[in-house]
């Protein structure tokens, strides 16, 4: 009989499902709302959760009429439990929830970020040990992977996320939300020109993303009581050279430590040109394999979670219908609901 996951993904601000047949992907759809939030400059967490609560039936029934399944059908509804915001994340899980007790169907929660890293296996299988360079715009972590479904935190962010250091950023050089994508494009035009600290570099594989936000917010006011303007573009590609810099710099470390054979990168930050060049440059004459997630991978999507939620469920792992969402759950915890 064949294995047919439905998978639902509402953690920020996409609201996504996705169907799996035996690993082939039949639908995933995906409704941003990102124009919305624009207007804000950053992502609103109540009208994130209002959103959801609109187009979550719609995006479910395009899903399943593209894919031509029913959910008489499906062997099994999984969602995503956390991280992510809580109003965000409850509108998928009570809808997955519904399917679950009215078709009685097994429920799978997945992690967002274990989703991030299995988005890789549309592009190559994984290959162990695995070093996942995750970075979005909730989180920072370096994971090592020595098996499937074997997750292991070696470092991550003591304060923001590498994502909310570019937004803010962005956001006082007046440039638009989501503001990785701007300062990505502007960088391409600058030079590293402006001096920028690189907190926390140091032996450890953690990362400090606040005090390089706000040495970039001090410069940009300073600079404006001068009078003086910022040249955009050099600040752009100074604040990118450091904010990745200091990413390569520890990931190229847990690399030969851990003695990896294969380097993946996840998350919405992973669509950085410079990340994606660098990372491939400074590992091509190795044995390590890198892969690159293509871009419709890097934002949020439910058929990231599919993949995962069809090894979890080869393994038995259901919830019961009494589970909640957990907005900070450890990736490393994720068998712990
Ligand atoms: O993974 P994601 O959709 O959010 C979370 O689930 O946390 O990632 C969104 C983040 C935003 O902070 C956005 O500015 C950043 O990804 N981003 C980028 C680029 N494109 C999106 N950051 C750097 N360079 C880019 N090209």
């Amino acid at each position: 009989m064949s294995k047919i996951i439905l998978a639902i993904e509402s953690s920020c601000d996409e609201t996504a499902a996705a169907i799996i047949k035996d690993e082939e992907l039949l639908a995933n759809i995906v409704s941003t709302q990102i124009e919305v939030h624009t207007k804000y400059g950053g992502v609103m967490p109540e009208i994130a959760s209002r959103l959801h609560c609109e187009n979550i039936a719609i995006v479910l029934k395009e899903a399943l009429d593209k894919a031509q399944i029913k959910l008489e059908d499906i062997s099994a509804v999984a969602v995503t439990r956390g991280p992510g915001l809580i109003g965000a994340l409850h509108v998928g899980i009570q809808a997955a929830k519904t399917i679950a007790l009215l078709y009685n169907k097994p429920l799978i929660p997945v992690h967002h970020l274990a989703g991030h890293i299995y988005a890789n296996e549309y592009v190559k299988p994984l290959k162990f040990p695995l070093l996942a360079i995750v970075v979005s715009g909730g989180n920072t972590e370096l994971v090592i992977m020595r098996d499937h479904l074997n997750f292991e935190i070696i470092g991550e962010t003591k304060d923001d996320a590498i994502g909310e250091c570019y937004d803010k950023v962005a956001r006082v050089m007046g440039l638009p939300y989501p503001g990785g994508i701007p300062i990505d494009k502007y960088a391409k035009e600058g030079k590293h020109t402006y001096v920028l600290p690189r907190p926390l570099h140091d032996k450890s594989y953690d990362f400090s993303y606040s005090g390089l936000k706000t040495s970039v917010i001090n410069l940009a006011h300073n600079l404006e009581q001068k009078g003086e303007s910022i040249n955009i573009p050099d600040l752009c590609c100074s604040f990118q050279e450091t904010a990745i810099g200091m990413i390569l710099e520890k990931a190229l470390r847990a690399v030969k430590e851990y003695k990896v054979k294969q380097v993946v990168l996840a998350g919405g930050v992973s669509a950085n040109s410079y990340l994606r060049a660098q990372i491939q440059e400074q590992l091509k004459n190795s044995n390590v394999e890198v892969v690159i997630p293509p871009m419709w991978c890097c934002t949020d999507n439910a058929a990231m979670i599919a993949k995962v939620a069809s090894r979890l469920y080869d393994e038995n792992v259901f919830a019961p219908l009494s589970i909640s969402v957990d907005p900070s759950w450890k990736i490393d915890d994720f068998r712990n609901f």
